[in-house]
């Protein structure tokens, strides 16, 4: 009989797909200690918010969540703040909020469990990477789509951005621990893997001796597990584009026609500010070469508007360059100044006009999803059927492309892939019938 005390642990995720990776490591840390997850912080024991320092709301939304868990916090409950904040101002934190217990950055979150049952240390925001990929636990709690860290840090610097010292330099794993996760999600009845990583096209595995071990080498050694139907990857750097990935997309049909490439401007004087190190011309050649090798190929980018500097001129060649390119979908951002980047120190745009350029901005990425999405009325796409909805017998599935796909069954979906028939359209998904 099992005689470890049942105890519940409250993992709340506040960033990126790598933070919610995290969250699921954190939480498959602490299984075999006899927790389960529990939705009811109050029921937890312990309780750990993984965050997100990339924009000021995100933080400020930490520091609301540890008010208002201080108020309902009994002994028993053990706070912990894990993540991106807790790495960038962990020590601030413990200053600032006596209610916190533990804190852990997001290179050294493997040592929580022992910080706990010890109790003898309180902070640990060191880079470990490598010794923390060794130590997790990987078990998938889904049996369709899983996330897999390939790739953590980076070393490009751009101005306005706190990743390069929240997450340490660039990091790849090697491959055969890459495929050694992948098989446990396997056994689970895994049949899509995204690859993650800040950077994940500068992805290489040196360890392979006599080998070209990049991204490409990497999506077409896990294409070999017959199980995995589906790969996809996600954030890339325009220049870590490599020919070899380019082609993998026309080669390799395990590879799904979808590619998020964040520029974050047209204008080619504020990408020099944002310390980019590419210019708009050069993206543009990534995409045509991609579209050479898949032409259905769909496109996604990330835009900060009202960086300091930005003038309406800058503006208006993000707008041109947004219409010339026509985006499957894209996130937008206002310039969110952040401690101790360089851009924190130029000259800022004021708050109402950020707020109108983001207004037109989202304006127009809302209509060319629209217009995209409408374009598959009436066509057969392949559907990967992931999640129940939330009314009676409704199934939602991810097309090749990404994009959410509703449709009704009476028999369960979940886990096959079929070609569905697209009836409807809305702005951010669409509808299908068996
Ligand atoms: N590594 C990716 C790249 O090269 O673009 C993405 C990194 S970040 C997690 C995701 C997005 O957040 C960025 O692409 C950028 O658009 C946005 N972002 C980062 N720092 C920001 C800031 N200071 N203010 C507003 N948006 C920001
Ligand atoms: Fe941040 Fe730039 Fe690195 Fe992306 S490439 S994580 S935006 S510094
Ligand atoms: Fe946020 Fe850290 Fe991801 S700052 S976006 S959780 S890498």
């Amino acid at each position: 009989m099992n005689k470890t005390p049942k105890k519940r642990i409250f993992i709340k995720s506040y960033g990126c797909q790598m933070n919610v990776y995290d969250s699921n490591r954190i939480k498959n840390l602490f299984e075999p200690k006899g927790y389960s997850e529990t939705g009811d912080l109050t029921k937890a024991d312990l309780i750990v918010l993984n965050t997100c320092h990339i924009r000021e709301k995100a933080v400020e939304k930490v520091y609301s969540d540890i008010g208002r868990i201080k108020k309902i916090k009994k002994n028993k409950h053990k706070l912990v703040i894990a993540g991106c904040v807790a790495q960038a101002e962990g020590k601030e934190i413990k200053k600032r909020a006596s209610s916190v217990d533990y804190i852990v950055g997001p290179q050294s979150y493997h040592k929580l469990p022992s910080m706990i049952e010890n109790n003898n240390s309180f902070i640990n925001n060191d880079f470990l990477q490598n010794e923390k990929f060794k130590k997790l636990l990987f078990k998938s709690s889904n049996t369709v789509s899983e996330f897999v860290s390939i790739q953590e840090g980076c070393d490009k610097f751009c101005s306005f951005c706190v990743v390069p010292y929240t997450r340490g330099s660039e990091f790849s794993r090697p491959i055969n621990e890459i495929k050694e996760e992948i098989k446990k999600y396997i056994d689970n009845g895994i049949k899509e893997v995204v690859l993650l990583g800040q950077n994940v096209n500068a992805y290489y595995d040196d360890s392979q001796s006599g080998k070209h071990a990049d991204l490409a080498y990497l999506i077409n050694k896990i294409s070999e597990f017959d199980n995995i139907e589906r790969i996809r990857y996600m954030t890339s750097h325009p220049n870590d584009m490599t020919n070899s990935l380019i082609e993998a997309h026309g080669k390799n049909f395990k590879l799904m026609p979808f590619l998020h490439l964040p520029i974050q401007s047209g204008s080619d004087k504020i990408l020099k500010k944002m310390n980019r190190k590419h210019n708009v011309k050069k993206y543009y050649k990534i995409i045509d070469k991609l579209k050479s090798w898949r032409p259905d190929i769909a496109l996604s980018s990330d835009f900060i508007v009202g960086f300091p500097e930005e003038t309406n001129e800058d503006f208006d060649q993000t707008m041109k360059f947004v219409n010339n390119v026509n985006f499957a979908i894209a996130y937008s951002f206002m310039f969110s100044s952040r401690p101790g980047t360089p851009a924190s120190k130029f000259k800022k745009v004021d708050l109402s006009i950020k707020k109108a350029r983001l207004s037109a901005l989202q304006s127009l990425l809302k209509e060319q999803q629209k217009n995209y999405n409408k374009s598959f009325v009436n066509s057969a796409l392949e559907t990967l059927f992931d999640r129940k909805g939330r009314h009676k017998d409704q199934y939602i599935g991810r097309s090749i492309y990404n994009q959410s796909v509703f449709v009704n069954s009476v028999s369960n979906l979940i886990g096959k892939k079929l070609n569905v028939k697209i009836v409807r359209s809305t702005d951010f998904a669409l509808e299908g019938e068996l």
